[in-house]
């Protein structure tokens, strides 16, 4: 569905003046797309050489449309980039934090930067203000970054702290900003709630409100169920493996029982991207910190690393040395439609490759600068121009990240060019049978 054409800001809506702090994914995107709600928005990040660059339209990070969405909206006035943090919330009545929370040793989420913004929002109280935590947190940050501001502000101003977790998927990002299944809003007084209810007028999905806690553990809860959805069906298909069975017919057979449903049943090498792991990992260590082991999570965690490493050795099995073997690696990306390599199982895959001594290929649509950053290019590893000219002379094509352009490829023309005729589909992406007809040895993932 064209956004231009279907949203349009409510006339009659309330505008506010927004501060977005953290120009990342969540960020950036929360920060055009509020401003193309109608509202005036400063997004404020401390990395100077990042907001040079956006003020030139050049984003940190490949998503799809929103460099013409962020264009337009500075074009209109309605979205400014700051270095100053200070700026940003003092002209701003509300505030959504929208940094970074990255994972520390422990599994933990670092919340260093949280409460730096919040010493800031303190620090520069010059009204009332709605401070929201956009940021993944662990349950009873608010409570934290209330304490915080209320210990450090200097005048008698008042403050609402309020939650408003973002379900955005990577690569989808503005379609789900705008058409969201749900938003949450985690909030402690009637006018924090209005504030925010007025912000989003203009959508027309169902808002549901809850306390601050309620609603930091709804994004930390849907994350880790979504992740153990994947490593159950991932689970299954190492049974079909087994039994001979093909997991494809039995996640499409499961999923059509509503109270299953179809998503999230697509066995493979398993979830990467920089929420899923992150999340999981973080939202074991609060429940643990609470008074509460979340076993199960621990055995999505290690059902999913396995996957990548079973992807692996399947295809040792077939091809049985490995060294000096020529192998073709389609995709770098955690999923298609974004150059986010953190957590993709491509680094793990590459990584095995290369301690057996493998001669890699790689070609993916978008990443490989990102790749490049962690492997260099050397006789062993190399880089092609496009997908056929990755799988020639190859003695196994792994379909790693399922691009569309992966899918359209002529296959007759694969198996010409390769050196022996062998598909590892790390996505499930191709027909079995349509590949051995063409005479392809297939590896899939349960099937
Ligand atoms: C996810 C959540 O979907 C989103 O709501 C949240 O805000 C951020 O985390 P994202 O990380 O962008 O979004 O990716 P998503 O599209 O959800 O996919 C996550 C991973 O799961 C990918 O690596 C994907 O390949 C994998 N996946 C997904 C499967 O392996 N099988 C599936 O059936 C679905």
């Amino acid at each position: 569905m064209p956004i231009k054409k279907t949203i349009k800001p409510q006339n009659r809506a309330k505008k506010y003046n927004i501060c977005v702090v953290g120009a990342g994914h969540v960020g950036l995107v929360a920060a055009a797309c509020f401003a193309k709600l109608g509202h005036k928005v400063i997004c404020a990040d401390n990395d100077k050489g990042r907001i040079k660059s956006l003020k030139n339209n050049q984003l940190p990070f490949y998503e799809p449309d929103l460099d013409l969405l962020v264009k337009r909206v500075l074009k209109q006035g309605d979205l400014v980039f700051s270095t100053s943090l200070e700026e940003g919330i003092r002209k701003s009545e509300v505030i959504f934090i929208a940094v970074g929370t990255p994972p520390l040793a422990d599994g933990s989420a670092d919340l260093t930067a949280i409460g730096n913004v919040a010493h800031s929002i303190a620090d520069n109280l010059n009204s009332y203000k709605l401070i929201v935590e956009k940021s993944t947190v662990p349950v009873q940050t608010g409570q934290k970054v209330k304490e915080t501001i209320q210990r450090y502000k200097r005048n008698n101003n008042s403050f609402d702290v309020a939650s408003n977790p973002e379900f955005l998927r990577e690569g989808k990002a503005i379609y789900d900003f705008f058409y969201p299944d749900r938003i949450v809003i985690g909030v402690e007084s009637q006018r924090a709630e209005k504030i925010l209810k007025e912000i989003y007028a203009s959508l027309e999905a169902p808002i549901i409100v809850t306390d601050i806690n309620t609603a930091e553990l709804i994004k930390h809860a849907s994350n880790s169920f979504l992740a153990t959805k994947i490593s159950f069906i991932n689970a299954v298909s190492r049974v079909c493996d087994l039994a001979n069975a093909d997991v494809e017919k039995v996640a499409l057979a499961m999923g059509m029982d509503k109270r299953i449903g179809k998503d999230f049943l697509l066995a493979g090498i398993g979830y990467g991207g920089f929420c899923f792991p992150k999340d999981v990992e973080a939202f074991m260590h609060i429940s643990k910190k609470l008074g509460y082991e979340f076993e199960l999570l621990n055995q999505v965690r290690l059902i999913n690393q396995s996957q990548r490493l079973y992807f692996v050795d399947k295809i040792k099995e077939h091809l049985w040395i490995l060294k000096d073997k020529k192998i073709a690696i389609l995709g770098l990306s955690f999923k298609p439609d974004t150059d986010d390599v953190r957590f993709s199982p491509a680094v793990d895959i590459i990584e095995a490759f290369i301690k057996e001594g493998t001669d890699l290929s790689l070609y993916a649509p978008q990443a490989k600068e990102e790749i490049k950053k962690i492997f260099k290019t050397s006789q062993k590893l190399k880089f092609a121009k496009d997908p056929y000219a990755a799988i020639k002379d190859a003695d196994c094509l792994c379909l790693v990240t399922e691009w569309e352009e992966f899918k359209k490829l002529d296959l007759k023309k694969v198996k010409k060019l390769m050196h022996y005729p062998l598909i590892a589909d790390g996505r499930n992406v191709f027909s079995k049978d349509k590949l051995i007809a063409l005479g392809f040895n297939y590896i899939g993932m349960g099937k």
